[in-house]
């Protein structure tokens, strides 16, 4: 992501490999094994739902990000990943030890080291399906391999990229279904129409159906988008709303705002997923709604997000109905990726 231009495309170009269709699939299979194995455990529970999508989500990406089965050698990626963002918010900017930055510095040369070792393992045996073998393996248009270094900053960025954002907005989508009873009735009919039961498999060919689960979790994305803002750097001078942005000026394009503007989104605070039928969105301006940015940088796993999301609601919802106590409304931290405050308690009801 802070790359530009040259460097920038033929880095995205060899790296989109990774979500081309044959590897997506592989993907989905391995997302439906583990999100139905772990949903399976949540039954009749009142529970913290956003500790717990973020324990699933980890895990799932060990499996199909990283190849490795759950486990302990998952579980120490996991931590020194989950160490490494956290000293990113650690008051105490030098490494110390007992501090987050302490622990992030370590966590970070762990990976360093585990990616390091593996892409140079990866290339000489090949790898697997997953998606670091994948850019592992992955070439430039004139054939040639990228420096391991950059292969391993890519995968620690791919990890933090997709990490917070789905637990993020998996949670508000959750949220807003518990809230909202009548959407959350339609979604289930919805998959259960699509898979032909509760906790049956969730076929990569059938995503496409999910057409009333997308426009729900673009609702949730437009409510509560997971990056609140994204940063860029003005080209060359233009003006906006009557000033004159020279160039060179650090730009911050607020999504969260601009999908509060009534003159879009009428009623803006309400959740309602009709806004995304195929005739609304044609009659809208193409950027009232940038949960994933736009233009050269604009997110490069969106459509894994989407298959995350419809597996995990395809899972949920055919077996449970999602409820919380009458009244509960959870705070929610706007920033850095918005989270709510208490975990989000929730209970999933056995149908
Ligand atoms: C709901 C989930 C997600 C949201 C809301 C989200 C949002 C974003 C945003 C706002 C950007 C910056 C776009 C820009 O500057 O125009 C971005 C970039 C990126 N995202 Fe995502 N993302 C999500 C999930 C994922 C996942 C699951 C992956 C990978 C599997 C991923 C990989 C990336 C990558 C590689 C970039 C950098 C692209 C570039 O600079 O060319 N994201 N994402």
């Amino acid at each position: 992501m802070l790359l530009d231009f040259d460097h920038h495309r033929a880095d995205r170009r060899a790296l989109s490999i990774a979500f081309k269709p044959e590897p997506m699939r592989h993907y989905a299979g391995a997302l439906d094994r583990g999100i139905a194995e772990r949903v399976a455990t949540w039954s009749g529970r009142q529970m913290l739902f956003y500790p717990a999508i973020k324990e699933l989500t980890l895990d799932l990406a060990a499996d199909s990000f990283l190849g490795l089965p759950w486990g302990p050698e998952a579980d120490r990626i996991n931590k020194a990943f989950v160490d490494m963002v956290q000293a990113a918010v650690g008051v105490v900017r030098k490494p110390l030890p007992f501090t987050k930055m302490g622990r992030g510095v370590a966590g970070r040369k762990f990976l360093v080291e585990y990616f390091t070792r593996e892409v140079h393992r990866r290339r000489a045996e090949g790898g697997g399906q997953d998606m670091f073998s994948q850019f592992a393996t992955a070439t430039h248009e004139d054939g040639s391999l990228m420096p391991v270094d950059e292969v391993v900053d890519h995968m620690s960025f791919l990890m933090m990229a997709a990490h917070d954002t789905i637990t993020s907005s998996a949670s508000s989508l959750v949220w807003l279904l518990a809230k909202n009873p009548e959407w959350q009735e339609r979604l289930r009919a919805e998959a259960l129409a699509i898979t032909g039961g509760p906790g049956r498999p969730v076929r990569y060919d059938d995503l496409g159906k999910f057409e009333l689960t997308e426009m729900a979790f673009k609702e949730a994305l437009r409510l509560i988008p997971p990056v609140p803002s994204t940063p860029r750097r003005a080209l060359r001078e233009f003006e906006f709303g009557g000033y004159r942005i020279p160039a060179g000026t650090q730009v911050g394009i607020s999504a969260a705002s601009v999908h509060k503007l009534e003159a879009y989104w009428p009623e803006p605070e309400k959740f309602d997923p009709l806004r995304f039928t195929p005739e609304q969105v044609a009659k809208r301006h193409k950027y009232a709604w940038v949960p994933f940015g736009g233009g050269a940088h604009m997110c490069l796993g969106l459509h894994f997000a989407y298959m995350q999301i419809k597996i995990l609601m395809a899972q949920m919802l055919t077996r449970y109905q999602i409820e919380i106590e009458p009244g509960y409304a959870p705070k929610w931290q706007p920033w850095p990726i918005p989270q709510p405050k208490d975990g989000l308690r929730v209970t999933f009801r056995p149908i």
